[in-house]
């Protein structure tokens, strides 16, 4: 196929090949001028389109559909809702001349506090995998394009630009590639997006192995790479190690570095063409895509904001209930917190949507029939009550049937751009909880947030849904699910833990500057809870329902062949009296295990809807892949022969239905011999694999944090504080960016402040250059690093001051 392309690009003039393969601005692939195909708009994604009135990286863009972001959509645990957003989202795309869509975004949770946690799926590789090929699916069987992102190891906002993260290879292909891979391999998006950071020491822009040898040689990928937006490193290694486009445009930032590369040979025109040639690739599949499907679909607004209500009320997960809700026809409901006037949606960053409508709650429930008071209990930017709000408030909550409480993180808490340091609750929140609790014992809470809060509250109000950032129609979602018109169906993608001190991620999260130690290796999410006994508040995978549900006798067939293929059924029962959804998880736990093992994992789920007393048998496929971890050794996925539960339930760790198999393996030798599984581990071990242990995973010494210098291209504007001529350079450059900033907000959304200013700060000198399409050279930029000094060294992790004579 691609030599077809080759041959057209062999037509093509040196300059024209060389354009294709950078952006033309900042929404746009170049097209080909001379033989009239024209540029090809990108834009983000994923829970809604982001299309910028101009070429610009900020400001209001078009009115479209405000989607749930992916923690809610994943919550739904829905294959076949996510593809029907996903298709929604396509024909908004098509409709609006955009080629391809930048998104889904398939990063694991690896801590809770994560910034862009809100636009992640979750905790588990297989749910994130096969949510994202079904929304890819949806998308590009609308005709549009996905970029499936950031590939890889992107798990943090703090140093993303630079931050090298420290990963073992068994734990890169347990945990971190897998939703890439199924993704890839089951849904083929027609593009994918790099990451800004390092893994194992390199960019991943420039990482040959992660973007040739495992995306396309491994997984048969054959769409194209471009970068995140300013995360090309070096232009000419990113060509060589298939990172196709550099985007957004950077005005030719790297021609001088090409050119040198091409001059010492280091670089061969072939590594330009064979990118080229799949820029021009993606330029028939999306002009045939366009040709099948036409430019002008019917985008019905008024369908798709019904479609963003039903996902929004599927994403809620009922926490807890003590049977107040559904709220009853009759009685007054206080609605408390400024969240149901002036919702919490969506988050902050390059997945801001301008939606075509808002609802609110106390609007959604008035309309549902509800008889409703309000008032604000908090101011909604800061979270802050004073204490005039929490009288207000416990005096409504004291005289009404029920308070329905809504709380959660004000925008300025989660953005793209910054993590969180703490998953507490705004303090005026936490006030009202208790205020609002104690006056009315038939209150609900309401959260909207993109990622877990600590709920050391949570056996205080009646009942706690955890809503999520719905979208434009989250308000009428959750008022679908407070009133019973919804049974809730919600299940948490992620573990919501007791204390965020109890993970073990958390002891390297974010990490020393430029340095991240994935040192709890694959005990991330329920894998560490289960595995070590250390509870979470709610577990992955929990959520209640207004009726109940019954598993029966799990049954297994095994493929005759001796394969490891396993088919799991087990019939559900609805035992309530009401219609409703189970989501049956299947995890797979290795009795024998010939390695250290989480005590299970996911891999398999069914949602499945029934009427009330009706039953349905559900059935899930194990493949080989199931049932195997990955042999570094042999640089293999491997099936350790020996005794397996299938475990079915309704979270993992309410598991209804069990059943064991015994298969045959295909492990080496010498790890069939070494025979040190999960089960002989000494009790009370750390979850924390210290210095020896780390290291031997790794197979290599433990890297020492990057000291910044000698500044290069990479050194930080942040970083550029550790000394004098630094912090000259850094005034200079912090007042251009204040004002480039000030700009790009004027009259528009002042939600993006944080997010802009965070990337400034954050972004390294050679990211400044390609951003700013021309205006800072690259050769400027190795002029500042000339002055700044080369070869110093800083002490790390904390820059001290040093001299500049
Ligand atoms: C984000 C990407 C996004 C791109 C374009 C980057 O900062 O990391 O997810 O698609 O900007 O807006």
């Amino acid at each position: 196929m691609e030599e077809m392309q080759r041959e057209y690009v062999a037509g093509l003039s040196l300059d024209e090949r060389r354009r294709l393969i950078s952006g033309h601005g900042f929404w746009h692939l170049h097209g080909v001028a001379s033989r009239s195909v024209p540029h090809l708009m990108v834009t983000d994604g994923p829970h809604g389109l982001r299309q910028q009135a101009d070429d610009r990286n900020s400001g209001v863009s078009h009115p479209a559909t405000c989607f749930p972001t992916a923690s809610a959509l994943a919550a739904t645990w829905d294959r076949a809702l996510v593809a029907e957003v996903g298709a929604a989202l396509g024909r908004e795309a098509r409709g609006a001349g955009v080629g391809v869509v930048l998104g889904p975004g398939v990063n694991l949770k690896r801590h809770p506090a994560a910034g862009r946690n809100f636009e992640y799926f979750s905790e588990d590789p297989y749910l994130s995998g096969h949510l994202a090929a079904a929304f890819i699916r949806g998308v590009q069987d609308e005709g549009v394009g996905t970029s499936l992102k950031h590939f890889a190891v992107n798990n943090q906002e703090t140093f993303r630009l630079v931050v090298d993260a420290v990963v073992d290879e068994r734990t890169l292909r347990e945990l971190y590639l897998p939703a890439f891979e199924i993704a890839v391999r089951d849904a083929d998006p027609w593009t994918v997006m790099c990451a800004y950071n390092r893994c194992n020491g390199v960019y991943c822009s420039d990482d040959r192995r992660l973007l040739t040898g495992i995306l396309r040689d491994e997984w048969g990928f054959d769409g194209l790479v471009m970068s995140d937006w300013g995360a090309t490193n070096d232009r000419a290694a990113g060509l060589i190690a298939g990172m196709d486009v550099e985007m957004p445009g950077s005005g030719g930032a790297f021609d001088p570095d090409l050119d040198r590369a091409l001059a010492d040979g280091s670089l061969r025109q072939d590594d330009i063409d064979r990118s080229a040639a799949r820029v021009v690739r993606l330029h028939e599949r999306a002009a045939a895509a366009r040709a099948r499907h036409g430019a002008d679909p019917v985008v019905d607004l008024d369908t798709h904001h019904d479609l963003a209500r039903r996902a929004a009320a599927d994403g809620c997960v009922l926490l807890t209930n003590d049977g107040t809700l559904p709220l009853r026809p009759a009685g007054t409901v206080g609605v408390i917190g400024e969240f149901a006037r002036t919702p919490r949606y969506q988050g902050a960053g390059s997945s801001l949507v301008n939606p075509t409508r808002l609802d609110q709650l106390c609007g959604a429930l008035t309309t549902a029939g509800t008889s409703v008071e309000f008032t604000p209990g908090y101011d909604g930017a800061t979270g802050r009550a004073t204490s005039a709000q929490i009288a207000a408030a416990r005096e409504l909550a004291r005289r009404v049937d029920v308070a329905v409480l809504c709380v959660g993180l004000p925008e300025s808490y989660e953005s793209e751009g910054f993590d969180r340091t703490d998953l507490q609750l705004p303090s005026g929140h936490r006030a009202l909880i208790a205020a609002v609790c104690a006056e009315n014992d038939r209150t609900v809470v309401v959260l909207a947030n993109g990622a877990p809060v600590d709920m050391g509250w949570a056996d205080r109000p009646a009942a706690v849904v955890e809503a999520y950032l719905g979208g434009q129609a989250a308000a009428s979602g959750l008022a679908d699910v407070l009133t019973g018109r919804v049974n809730p169906a919600g299940r948490l993608a992620e573990s919501v833990p007791c204390d965020v001190a109890d993970l073990p991620s958390d002891v390297n999260f974010p990490g020393v500057p430029r340095q991240v130690e994935y040192r709890e290796g694959l005990y991330v999410g329920y894998r560490f809870h289960d595995t070590a006994g250390v509870p979470a508040r709610f577990a992955f995978g929990h959520g209640l329902s207004y009726s109940t549900f019954e598993y029966g006798d799990a049954r297994l067939d095994v493929a005759a062949t001796g394969d490891t293929s396993v088919t799991v059924s087990v019939p559900i029962t609805n035992t309530g009296r009401l219609a409703g959804a189970e989501v049956v998880q299947c995890y797979v736990r290795d009795v024998d295990a010939l390695v250290e093992r989480p005590d299970k994992e996911l891999k398999g789920f069914e949602k499945v809807w029934l009427d009330a007393g009706a039953s349905a048998e559900v059935v899930i496929e194990l493949d080989r892949r199931a049932f195997a971890f990955y042999d570094v050794s042999s640089a293999r996925w491997c099936v350790g022969g020996g005794g397996y539960e299938i475990l079915l339930g309704s979270s993992s760790v309410d598991i209804r239905a069990t059943a064991s198999v015994i298969l045959p393996g295909d492990a080496p030798e010498a790890v069939r011999g070494a025979g040190s599984g999960v089960h002989d581990r000494p009790g009370g071990r750390s979850w924390v694999a210290d210095d020896a242990t780390f290291a031997e995973r790794l197979g290599r010494p433990i890297p020492t944090p990057t000291p910044v210098p000698p500044f290069d291209r990479t050194v930080t504007v942040a970083e550029l504080g550790a000394t004098r001529r630094g912090r000259v350079v850094q005034r200079l450059l912090l007042a251009v960016a204040g004002r480039q900033i000030a700009t790009e907000l004027a009259g528009d959304d002042e939600r993006q402040r944080p997010m802009m200013e965070a990337a400034v700060r954050e972004a390294p000198l050679r990211s400044l250059s390609t951003m700013s399409g021309g205006m800072l050279p690259m050769w400027a930029v190795d002029l500042i690093v000339r002055f700044l000094g080369v070869g110093r060294s800083l002490p790390s992790p904390v820059p001290g001051e040093l001299a500049d004579s």
